[in-house]
């Protein structure tokens, strides 16, 4: 299972990035699960004027994030919740690419704020918006309220009663991923 993380933060001093650092920890210790981190900081894609594949001339790193997105069986999306929603950068990767890179393939939201209400707007428009992409939405979400308290820099994890929320989150995404891989292979094989 082909797990990635796309960390859509690209503010200095971000804080959501250390949730990605700390999942890409856990998807690593999992026998059979491959994880990669996008970082849409490190990976700066134009803004958006036309699809990729109509684009004449995409840059060095949109061909590099083509290459992780169609490495992918499964994604999770990341996002700090900005003025109620998720993160621009996000919005601009999903319209730049073609739906065939997200179609068909199992998506979990995680949200981050420093806030209490832990990004729950912003969750629940990434429910729409994973459907819009045919990618199928796992039902048990992450949201991180407070994260400061909860997380290091590194991503270590400080709050130990958060531990439950972030296992669920993890093994409810891995079961519909594989369910899915499963499935399209059994499809591949009656082909
Ligand atoms: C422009 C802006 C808008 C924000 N709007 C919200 C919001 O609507 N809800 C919320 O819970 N937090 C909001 N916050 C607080 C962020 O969730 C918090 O800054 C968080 O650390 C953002 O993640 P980042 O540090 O990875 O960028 C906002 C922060 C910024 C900079």
């Amino acid at each position: 299972m082909k797990v990635l993380i796309i960390s859509s933060s690209t503010r200095k001093g971000r804080t959501s990035h250390r949730v990605a650092l700390h999942l890409a920890n856990r998807f690593n210790g999992v026998a059979g699960v491959e994880v990669r981190i996008l970082d849409l900081m490190e990976h700066k894609l134009p803004m958006f004027e036309e699809v990729y594949v109509r684009d004449e001339n995409p840059t060095v790193a949109a061909k590099e994030v083509a290459g992780m997105l169609n490495w992918a069986d499964s994604m999770v999306f990341l996002t700090p919740e900005y003025n109620g929603t998720y993160a621009p950068a996000l919005k601009n990767l999903v319209d730049y690419y073609n739906k065939t890179e997200f179609i068909k393939k199992a998506i979990g939201i995680v949200t981050v704020s420093t806030g209490a209400l832990a990004g729950m707007r912003s969750a629940v428009q990434m429910q729409n918006l994973i459907a819009a992409l045919f990618g199928y939405v796992a039902p048990y979400m992450l949201p991180v309220g407070n994260v400061t308290d909860k997380f290091e820099e590194d991503g270590t994890l400080k709050l130990p009663l958060f531990e439950n929320s972030v296992h669920n989150f993890v093994s409810e995404f891995l079961w519909l991923a594989d369910a899915i891989v499963a499935k399209k292979e059994l499809a591949a094989a009656a082909a």
